[in-house]
């Protein structure tokens, strides 16, 4: 294992500047496959949000306001492009941060967080509004005008790409922000605040505070009446929290929540390319993923030799240090989570389930939180393994005989983010997907995503749709300005 040679501390971004806490509290920040301290965090609380809010609110009247369309479309396409120029440090940085592989990191993670910024000031021009008239008495138009201050709340899976996949939006639409990221992983949010600084944004634009949720960073940020609305990413529990107490200042909100989300494969698929993508969609990113399918399904007539092929591939995947390039698991991001995602397996036995592979963390990895890709069957849809999302790399497969009974049992869940369908039967494919209670249906494949889409979730994975203009509905208001003719 490679041991933590970089460390790096944490400061607030504030108004421009990194600055520590009012009072100095710090939390340390572990690297989770080593379990060594990477630095310390700067731990935030109300009073720094407060001074990041009034920077924000400083900022929504100042250059940034006033400068024009083209001169935001090259401050995000900079910041895009000094991501991409900075993509091995950022890499390297979310890898230590979380534990997952540095090639993922590398490859997917930070790239994507640069294409946000690019995508996101392409679409500045593409937003058009209505006109109206009313016969020869009025003119009504509409323009769209910023939300103001938003406060940006995000979890520790993807923290860059998820970071950013609200930020340039925001951005785009011309507000100011405060970002509260995850506790767990402070680092790539902070280099960020420097890009930005580097690319020109003006002072106040962006602020980050860190810290944690309850009682602190995020629970401050909610709640503060200067903020205009809170797009959040996280579990569906903290959802309701916030929800709560966003109800004090009446907020808009924007939500993508947990999952637990199936996968339907009838025996007509190919059997091959459905192995393939289904061993990533089960255990990318230790499937720490919230689009991770983790309930499959499979037609009874194909079950057994899927569950052969599938506990073959999984058994060859390599567990194990993050920067080697050969792993294609690495570690979970916290022993907390560590202990929650393998209570699931000690219950799956207690509910009847069989382990088909992994269940048990690797030999020879007595440092950090890894745990074997690990394959239950046995289990049916009243067991809680089966209903409650693990978030970890842990799928449930289970065999089912007809199309409207496997609906039934897919559709028995108060989530509904995503689901894949695998099918030859064209017929069957767009019935099947049509009935899918979920936000995001895909059809022979996993996560290919146009950004242009509306992404979100249904029922208790979310509220609202992200990506291309839906983005800019959240993140900005319509005005409707009547003029009498
Ligand atoms: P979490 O809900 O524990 O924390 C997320 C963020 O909210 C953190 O920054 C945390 O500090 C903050 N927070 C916690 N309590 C808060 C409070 N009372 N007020 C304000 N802020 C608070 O989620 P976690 O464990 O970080 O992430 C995993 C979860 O995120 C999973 O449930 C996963 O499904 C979900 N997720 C959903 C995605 C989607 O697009 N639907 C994408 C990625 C993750
Ligand atoms: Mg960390």
């Amino acid at each position: 294992m490679q041991t933590t040679t970089v460390t790096m501390d944490c400061l607030h971004f504030i108004d421009g500047q990194f600055v520590p806490s009012l009072n100095g509290t710090t939390f340390d920040n572990i690297n989770p496959a080593t379990e060594e301290k990477l630095g310390i965090v700067a731990e935030g609380g109300a009073p720094e949000v407060d001074l990041a809010v009034k920077a924000a609110r400083r900022a929504l009247s100042g250059p940034w306001k006033t400068m024009t369309a083209n001169d935001r479309i090259t401050i995000l396409r900079r910041i895009g492009d000094l991501i991409i120029q900075r993509n091995d440090e950022l890499a390297r940085l979310e890898s230590l941060d979380t534990g997952k592989p540095s090639w993922l990191s590398g490859s997917i993670d930070i790239p994507r967080s640069a294409y946000n910024f690019h995508f996101f000031s392409d679409y500045i021009r593409t937003i058009t509004t209505e006109a109206t008239q009313m016969d020869n008495v009025a003119l009504n138009y509409a323009i769209r005008v910023p939300v103001g201050v938003v406060g940006l709340i995000n979890p520790w899976n993807l923290p860059l790409l998820l970071l950013t996949w609200k930020l340039a939006p925001a951005l785009a639409a011309g507000n100011t922000v405060v970002i509260k990221p995850a506790e767990l992983t402070p680092m790539t949010a902070t280099v960020l605040a420097e890009i930005c600084r580097d690319a020109g944004l003006p002072n106040g634009v962006l602020n980050v505070v860190h810290g944690f949720g309850p009682d602190s960073a995020g629970a401050a940020l909610v709640e503060h009446p200067d903020v205009n609305a809170i797009s959040f990413t996280g579990e569906t529990t903290t959802g309701k929290v916030i929800m709560a107490s966003a109800a004090k200042t009446l907020k808009r909100l924007s939500y993508e929540l947990g999952g637990k989300n199936p996968n339907v494969i009838f025996a007509d698929s190919n059997l091959d390319e459905v192995i393939e993508t289904t061993m990533k969609s089960s255990f990318i990113n230790q499937g720490e993923v919230c689009l991770c399918g983790s309930r499959i399904y499979v037609e009874r007539s194909a079950y057994e030799d899927f569950i052969n092929k599938f506990v073959a591939k999984t058994k060859e995947l390599i567990v194990g240090d993050p920067f080697d390039p050969k792993t294609k698991v690495g570690s979970l991001i916290s022993q907390e989570h560590y202990e929650r995602v393998t209570s699931y397996i000690s219950l799956a036995l207690e509910e009847g389930g069989t382990i088909e592979s992994g269940g048990k963390r690797p030999e020879g990895l007595n440092k950090g939180y890894f745990l074997e890709p690990t394959i239950i069957t046995g289990l049916t849809r009243d067991c809680r393994v089966v209903k409650e999302e693990i978030f970890g790399p842990v799928v449930t497969v289970i065999p089912f005989d007809t199309e409207e009974e496997v609906l039934e049992q897919v559709n028995d869940t108060h989530y509904g983010l995503s689901a894949s369908v695998w099918t030859n039967d064209l017929r069957r494919a767009h019935r099947v997907a049509a009935e899918i209670e979920a936000g995001i249906v895909w059809v022979n494949t996993w996560f290919l995503r146009d950004l242009r889409t509306p992404f979100g979730g249904m029922k208790q994975s979310g509220i609202g749709r992200e990506g291309g203009l839906h983005s800019f509905e959240f993140y900005s208001e319509l005005k409707n300005i009547c003029i009498k003719l």
